[in-house]
Parts: structure tokens; C-alpha cells; sequence
């Protein structure tokens, strides 16, 4: 790999920068690109129907500026303005802006496509370093300035017309490859555009700085901004639009420091579309906003609707791990983010905690329309919380916190053997099979109890039954002061075996109308081992014995084993 082959990136010379102390505190002017940066790097670029409905959903996520095409290109570009405008699809609201060269016969028709529409931005461009300068366009300095100026005086003659017929028409300037030229050619270009247009406070132009390749580190982007803007003598009466691309993988920060810097307005695409590495993704950075407790005025509320069109009309992919959209990033494979998270979305409910404090999901997956019972799955790695997690959210069974090492160690025992990632319904059919459906080889055919009560605070319990054990029948009996001492001290009376009982808990279970009880029973088994028995019933009394069976049972067949 020759490194003398690439010549490191000049930044700009800034002493007193205030970037890095501003804050970001409200969003910027969002334009979307993907009609036109993020159409035109698609493998099949969009056709009319496609581009109509990917507009409308760009309009139903409450994006006001809306880049539509480069009308002078080709037909369906074309076309898509004039149906979009011919049709009403256009909300009072919302402005489309059209893209053309710095060029007289494109700018022309370009004028021709806007016929009609309400708010327009006229976007026109050339490109300025000094490679293009020299190598692409044979041209200097004076040359592409003159380019420039001389579109921008023909767009603003043009335009007088469409505005006095009552179009709200305002003016975009792009200086195409701002990162890799002179700032102060920039800014000394991007001047004498304002002055064509005779932009004031009152009738701003966008200037919009692009890193048409991302060339720099982030910070060096938002000091060349914040030059920029100290150096541009008619800065009042322009709106500083950025434009990142993100070659180098920075393109969000690039947006973001450069709005500390000044910038107004970013434009970019939904999911990173757009040439080579794509576009900046307005989504992140809206959702990033989102984190911090400001409004983004993007809707994502239901982002995988949004992601599955953008995948649909487009036919890019959403990686799984992409920043908030992909379909893996509430998902926690380790079981101490699963523990960690489980933990916190418990004490978060159980404290009534409005505030979303929870390690490892930056954003509450439910505001953009994700699902809880999606942040963890199980697999070998998991841990025990994520079982308990899984049982608990899915299935409403909330183990006791001494019986989810047991149950996690069944999971991991399973998800080995399979090799495989055991998914909710997975988890609880283990669990069911475990400790539910456990039959035998002690079964209870028959049984009465009788309480008799002192006082309000003592009551006696006794206990009568038939229990079945391979075959032969064994009439039990037993009291105590409640039906599982009653029921242990008959099974004990049999002497099963010497069981002890160490602990127990229940809870309601319910799915619709239905409601049961849920007992958790530990016993210690003869040779000393701690184990859970599972009970469910409609009866309380019920749910506790077959917990107590349950766990006889599973001790009887581990000897057995
Ligand atoms: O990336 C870029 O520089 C552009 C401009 C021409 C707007 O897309
Ligand atoms: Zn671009």
C-alpha cells in the first residue's frame, strides 16, 4: 500500500473556533435527496410510480423540502414534477426543489418542469476545485465563477416572471466539491452568487457546502464551516445548507458538528442512500436528536414501515445494524446486557419512571414502532436473565430470582445441543416441558382439605388424597397451618423421601380472561441439591400442590437418571 500516494487534507486555519462548546438544540431544516442524489445511485433508478410513492412518504414523514429530480435530464424526471404537480400531490406546506448544471438550455427546461407549483427551490450547481477547474473543465478561477454567476443571473431574470405569477420561488447554490477547494475561493464564489441574486435578510439563498467526497475529519469540516461563515460578507442573507457524504464513515458526525458550526439546514437521504457510500442519513440524525429529548420533526414512529418501503421501492437494504432502523439493534445476544436490561426495564416499571434510562437501548424501541419481545433471544450466550426476560414479557411467568440460574442453565444445556438460537415459543415450550407437563411418576388422583379457622390469625389445614407411584396407590394425609404445609406433611408421611421444603412463591397468571395461579416450589432433595417445582391452576391450593409434585417428580427422575 503506497502511502506517498495520497496527499493528506489541508484544514482550514481557525484560532478561535466556538463550535465545540454550542450545543445542539433544536433540529435543522431537513431537504431530502433521495429523489434525486439517492435515485440517481440506485442500481434500477426509481420510475415515476416509484418516485410518486416514495415523495408521499417522505411528505408523511413531515419533511417540508423535498429535492424531486433533475427535470432536465431525462423523461421521468421530467415527468415527475409535472405529476406531481398537475396532480395536487404536493402539500401546501411543502416545497419541492428541482436540481440542474450551472447551464443555460438545462436551466431553461428546468423552468419548464416547475410550471404551476407553489413552492419551489431552484437548485443549480458547478463544480469548483481545483481539479475540475483545471483538469475537467480546462477553466480558472475566474472561469467557474463566471459559470456560476452567469446561472445565477439567468435563473434570477427567469425566475422574476414565476414570481410575479405568485410561485414562492426561492434559490439554492451548490459549489460541487467545497471540500476539496479553496475556502476562500468558495466563499469568494458563493459571494458574488448572492449579489446576482440580490439576496437580502428578507430573501436569503441557500448556499449549500457539500463534501461531495468526504475528504476531512468531521471537526475539520465544521471549522472550514464556521470560516466559512465568518468570511462570507453577505452571511445574513444566505441559509448555510450542508450536503455530507460519507465516504469516510463520518457523515453523521460531519452534519452534526457542522450545525454547531452554523449550519442551518442538511441535506441528505433516508437510510444513507445515495453515490458510493451513500448519502447522511436523516433518520440517524433525527433519532439522535430524538435521544437527547429534541423534537426531530421527523415522524419515525413506525420506522420499520418506513424502512420496509424505502426496501421495497428502492430495493437497497437496511443492514441489521443499522443505527435504529436495522433489525438487530434491540437485540441483545450477551447475558449481561440481557441481565442489565432486564433489571432496568423492571425497576423502570416498578418505580413508575417516565425517563428512559436503560443500559444498552439508547432509545425506548417502542416510540419508533419496535417491540419489546424483540430486544432479546436466546442463545448459548445468553445467561440466565434472558430465559426469565423471555418467559416473563412473552408469557407472563415471573420466576423467582432463585430459580432463573436453574432454568437458564436448561436454556443453555438445549441451545447447545441444537446449536441453534431458541426463540420465545422455544423457551417457553422448554419451560412447559420442564415443569408443566411433568406426569409422574407420583400422580395425586384424588384429594380433600379441610381448613378450620382461630381467630384471624390461625388456621389448621389437613389434607387427605390418593397419590398414585408406579402402579400402586398410597392414601396420604397430613395438616399444617396452610394447604402446601397440610399437603408436604402428607407426602412426607409416605416418606417419599426426605424432601425439605426451603421456599415458595406465587403470582396470578393471565392471557384474556383467563387467570391462574403460578406456584414456585423449592425443595432440597435427599442428597442436598436445590431444586424448582412449577404448579399452574384456576385453584391456588391446586397450583401449590402440583408444585410441590412437580418438583418431587423432577428430583425422582434426576436420581433415577
Ligand atoms: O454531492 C454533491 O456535491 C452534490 C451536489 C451537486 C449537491 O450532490
Ligand atoms: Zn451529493
Amino acid at each position: 500500500m503506497d502511502t506517498n500516494k495520497y496527499i493528506p487534507y489541508q484544514p482550514v486555519e481557525l484560532k478561535e473556533r466556538t463550535w465545540p462548546s454550542k450545543r445542539l438544540d433544536h433540529p435543522p431544516i431537513w431537504c431530502s435527496v433521495d429523489l434525486r442524489d439517492g435515485n440517481q445511485a440506485l442500481i434500477r433508478p426509481m420510475d415515476l410510480d416509484a418516485k410518486l410513492s416514495y415523495f408521499k412518504m417522505l411528505v408523511e414523514l413531515g419533511i417540508k423540502e423535498i429535492e424531486i429530480g433533475f427535470p432536465a435530464a431525462s423523461d421521468v424526471e421530467f415527468q415527475t414534477a409535472r405529476t406531481l404537480i398537475e396532480g395536487g400531490h404536493i402539500p401546501e406546506d411543502v416545497a419541492i426543489q428541482v436540481f440542474v448544471q450551472a447551464r443555460p438550455h438545462l436551466i431553461k427546461k428546468t423552468f419548464d418542469a416547475i410550471k404551476g407549483a407553489k413552492h419551489v427551490i431552484f437548485h443549480f450547481y458547478n463544480s469548483i476545485s481545483p481539479v475540475q477547474r483545471e483538469v475537467v473543465f480546462g477553466s480558472d478561477i475566474a472561469g467557474v465563477t463566471k459559470l456560476a454567476v452567469d446561472a445565477a443571473a439567468l435563473i434570477r431574470d427567469i425566475g422574476k416572471t414565476f414570481i410575479s405569477e405568485g410561485m414562492d420561488l426561492r434559490y439554492e447554490y451548490t459549489p460541487e466539491s467545497f471540500s476539496a477547494s479553496e475556502p476562500d475561493v468558495a466563499i469568494h464564489i458563493c459571494q458574488e452568487v448572492l449579489n446576482t441574486f440580490g439576496a437580502t435578510p428578507d430573501r436569503k439563498v441557500i448556499l449549500n457546502l457539500p463534501t461531495t467526497v468526504e475528504n476531512m475529519l468531521p471537526n475539520q469540516f465544521a471549522d472550514l464551516i464556521e470560516y466559512f461563515i465568518l468570511n462570507l460578507p453577505s452571511r445574513d442573507c444566505s441559509i448555510i445548507s450542508v450536503h455530507p457524504h460519507n465516504d469516510r464513515g463520518c457523515a453523521i458526525a460531519t452534519a452534526e458538528l457542522a450545525q454547531l458550526a452554523g449550519a442551518e439546514r442538511v441535506e441528505g437521504t433516508l437510510f444513507a442512500n445515495g453515490e458510493r457510500t451513500g448519502n447522511v442519513d436523516l433518520i440517524t440524525l433525527a433519532l439522535n436528536l430524538f435521544s437527547q429529548g429534541i423534537d426531530p420533526k421527523i415522524n419515525c414512529s413506525d420506522i420499520v414501515k418506513i424502512r420496509q418501503n424505502y426496501e421495497r421501492i428502492t430495493g437497497m437494504h437496511v443492514h441489521e445494524r443499522h443505527p435504529y432502523a436495522g433489525q438487530l439493534v434491540f437485540t441483545a445476544f450477551s447475558g449481561s446486557h440481557q441481565d442489565a436490561i432486564n433489571k432496568s426495564l423492571h425497576y423502570r416499571r416498578e418505580h413508575n419512571i417516565s425517563t428512559w434510562n436503560i443500559p444498552y437501548l439508547p432509545i425506548d424501541p417502542a416510540d419508533i414502532g419496535r417491540r419489546y419481545d424483540s430486544i432479546i433471544r436466546i442463545n448459548s450466550q445468553s445467561g440466565k436473565g434472558g430465559a426469565a426476560f423471555v418467559l416473563e414479557t412473552n408469557y407472563g411467568f415471573v420466576l423467582p430470582k432463585a430459580m432463573r440460574p436453574e432454568f437458564g442453565a436448561i436454556i443453555q444445556k438445549e441451545s447447545e445441543r441444537t446449536g441453534a438460537e431458541l426463540t420465545a415459543e422455544d423457551v417457553f415450550n422448554i419451560f412447559s416441558k420442564e415443569y408443566i407437563e411433568v406426569d409422574g411418576p407420583y400422580r395425586l388422583k384424588e384429594y380433600k382439605f379441610d381448613e378450620k379457622s382461630f381467630g384471624d390469625e390461625h388456621s389448621l389445614v389437613s389434607f387427605t388424597g390418593l397419590l398414585t407411584y408406579e402402579d400402586k396407590s398410597y392414601p396420604i394425609s397430613g395438616s399444617g397451618n396452610g394447604p402446601i404445609d397440610a399437603f408436604f406433611n402428607a407426602v412426607r408421611n409416605l416418606s417419599i423421601a426426605n424432601y425439605h421444603f426451603v421456599s415458595y412463591s406465587e403470582h396470578a397468571v393471565s392471557s384474556g380472561s383467563d387467570s391462574r395461579a403460578a406456584a414456585y416450589i423449592q425443595l432440597q432433595a435427599p442428597d442436598g441439591k436445590m431444586l424448582f417445582g412449577v404448579g399452574l391452576s384456576h385453584n391456588i391450593y391446586m397450583a401449590s400442590i402440583r408444585g410441590i409434585l412437580c418438583a418431587i417428580n423432577r428430583g425422582t427422575k434426576l436420581q433415577q437418571a
